[in-house]
């Protein structure tokens, strides 16, 4: 794979950029897209700025055909990790066609681009809203019973279905479907994260919102049970994932989860005890098509790829944005329109404001360096940045 670059779709969000973070740790050469409409960069500059040439980062719209076959035509790419989403549970059921026309024909310019440019291997993030309700948990991928239970579900699950006709018609192809269960947490050095002002973020984040003051009190509905992994556990898999291109195979799902369930309020007394905080919290009626109970099973993850989340539910917690969003967010938000929805953890807001930039103080001696070349590198600059 020398001198090609892996894309990486969706790589200025939450997960793409942790994605970023581990496939630049193990030596791979990135090439980041960013949305070309979006503002959100921050996190991959930084990371560009201390990877010795190894991250590019481009902008596109998938939704732009143009945009996509002149980074074709300039980047030899060997692998893409699409990322790329709109991923609002309430907004996709408020407009259906907005979630469909990015999540389907994002998709679907992209793979006419990798099949016109000879780019034959995908990795696709998709989640455990296809399994909707299941019966039997944990949830392994053979499970029958799909019913996502809104229209982000569905798009992903119609997704799924479009790769894998693609894989039986056009045996070049290779795709990986991750099913991502409850992603939380951050890079352990808290220098990137969950940005806290986006619209869907998730619980963790919100709770970090409430420790560090911006809100009074966080909203779940119902004590729901869900399989919560650290986002780094996540990015690692994709570069484990990367050398499953060499074998002989069209078309794989795999779960992505820590096989551990765990409840809305024992998260937030671990979050309590981990960070030492006070969570205050009101506990409402389960919505409609909320799913109870959601486990993942991750027995094939472990026999595929050799794969296994590492990271406990005490080091998510730990990992939060609660250090992050101290050192380089002052965030504005607005109390009265916070609504978990704790389906997948994300949450409503409706009219949350952008309101984001620098703390002016960076206490550098109350974080733990980690010894990392990476970001090392990264803190040096922030330090004579904010100084
Ligand atoms: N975060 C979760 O809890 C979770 C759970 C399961 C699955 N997923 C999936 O993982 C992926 C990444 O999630 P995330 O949490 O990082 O989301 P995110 O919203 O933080 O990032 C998504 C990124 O995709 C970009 N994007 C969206 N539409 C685009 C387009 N048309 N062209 C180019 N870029 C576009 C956005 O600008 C953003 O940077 C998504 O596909 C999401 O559905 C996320």
């Amino acid at each position: 794979m020398t001198g090609e670059f892996v894309l990486v779709t969706g790589a200025s969000g939450y997960i793409g950029s942790h994605v970023v973070f581990a496939l630049l740790e193990a030596g791979i050469n990135v090439l980041a897209m960013e949305n070309s409409t979006s503002t959100e960069s921050g996190s991959l500059k930084k990371l560009q700025e201390t990877s010795d040439k190894k991250l590019q980062i481009c902008r596109c719209n998938l939704l732009n055909n143009e945009e996509i076959s002149s980074i074709f035509k300039q980047f030899p790419i060997s692998t893409v990790i699409h990322l790329a989403a709109s991923k609002g549970v309430s907004q996709s059921m408020s407009s259906p066609l907005a979630c469909y026309s990015n999540n389907l024909l994002s998709t679907i310019n992209l793979i006419t681009a990798m099949k016109q440019y000879k780019v034959f291997n995908m990795i696709f993030s998709s989640s455990c809203a296809v399994y909707g309700d299941q019966s039997q948990l944990p949830v392994n991928e053979t499970a029958q019973s799909h019913s996502p239970t809104n229209v982000y579900a569905k798009s992903k699950k119609f997704v799924e279905e479009m790769l894998s006709d693609i894989a039986k018609a056009d045996k070049e192809f290779k795709f990986i479907i991750f099913r991502y269960f409850n992603p939380v947490g951050a890079h352990e050095s808290n220098l990137i994260g969950e940005d806290p002002s986006k619209l869907q973020v998730s619980l963790l984040t919100l709770m970090c919102n409430v420790a560090l003051g911006r809100k009074e009190k966080i909203t779940i509905f119902g004590n729901c049970i869900r399989d919560y992994i650290h986002v780094m556990d996540i990015a690692e898999a994709h570069t484990v994932a990367l050398k499953k291109f060499q074998d002989n195979f069209n078309f794989k799902v795999i779960n992505l989860g820590s096989s551990r369930g765990t409840s809305l309020l024992e998260l937030i007394q671990i979050f309590e005890n981990v960070n030492n905080v006070k969570i205050p919290y009101e506990i409402k009626e389960k919505r409609e098509g909320e799913i109870e109970a959601i486990v993942a099973d991750t027995n094939l993850a472990e026999n595929e790829l050799g794969w296994k989340a590492r990271r406990n539910i005490e080091s998510m917690c730990r990992d939060s944005d609660f250090a992050s969003q101290e050192i380089h967010y002052e965030t504005n938000i607005n109390e009265s329109d916070e609504n978990i929805d704790s389906n997948l953890n994300y949450n409503d807001f409706q009219n949350q404001q952008n309101n984001i930039g620098p703390l002016d103080n960076f206490n550098n001696g109350e974080y733990e360096i980690p010894k990392h070349f990476s970001y090392h590198k990264i803190i040096d600059q922030r330090i004579t940045y904010n100084d």
